[in-house]
């Protein structure tokens, strides 16, 4: 059985380890060592076992997705739509009304996650994300809350 838990600064060595393994643009210390102080970030736990993580952060009603990564042994079973899903549900909590992200245009498994649970698309942020070679576009999404699929 899977559970959201908030995640705290004693996570931050499970974070490093999860995102090394996991993603393929990590963050870095110091940006989780902010996110962990100073956003909402959840995990996805079964038992022991960390599968995922997303950040947010609140700005009025806005909601901003900052980071979702899904360790990539739990890829393809629904863990990144439930991080998401509930996460954003979390965040009604508090207020959020509207959630907004970015996304690599090549990262084609993340936007079809949030197509699939409602965000659309709003526009190009050009050449916004460095690539080894350049940098390539941010798609902008949004979607209101709740979610509907
Ligand atoms: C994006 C990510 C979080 C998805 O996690 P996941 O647990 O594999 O996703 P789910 O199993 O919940 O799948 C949800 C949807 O994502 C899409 N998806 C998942 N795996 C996919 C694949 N291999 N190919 C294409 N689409 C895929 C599908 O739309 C899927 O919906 P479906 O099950 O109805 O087909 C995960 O791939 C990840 O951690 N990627 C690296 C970090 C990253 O890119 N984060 C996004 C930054 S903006």
């Amino acid at each position: 059985m899977t559970r959201i838990a908030m995640l705290a600064m004693h996570h931050l060595e499970r974070c490093l380890l999860l995102e090394a393994r996991s993603d393929p643009h990590p963050w870095g210390k110091m940006n989780w060592l902010r996110s962990l102080r100073d956003d909402h970030c959840l995990g996805l736990w079964d038992g022991d076992e960390l599968l995922g993580i997303s950040c947010y952060t609140l700005v009025l009603d806005d909601v901003s997705l900052l980071n979702i990564v899904v360790d990539t042994n739990s890829r393809g079973r629904g863990a990144g739509r439930q991080l998401l899903s509930e996460g954003l549900e979390w965040m009604q909590q508090f207020g959020g009304a509207r959630c907004l992200l970015e996304v690599r245009e090549s990262n084609t498994v993340a936007r079809s996650l949030y197509t699939k649970l409602g965000f659309a698309e709003d526009g190009i942020r050009k050449n916004y994300y460095p690539l080894g070679d350049g940098y390539e576009h941010a798609v902008l999404m949004s979607a209101d809350l709740p979610l509907g699929e």
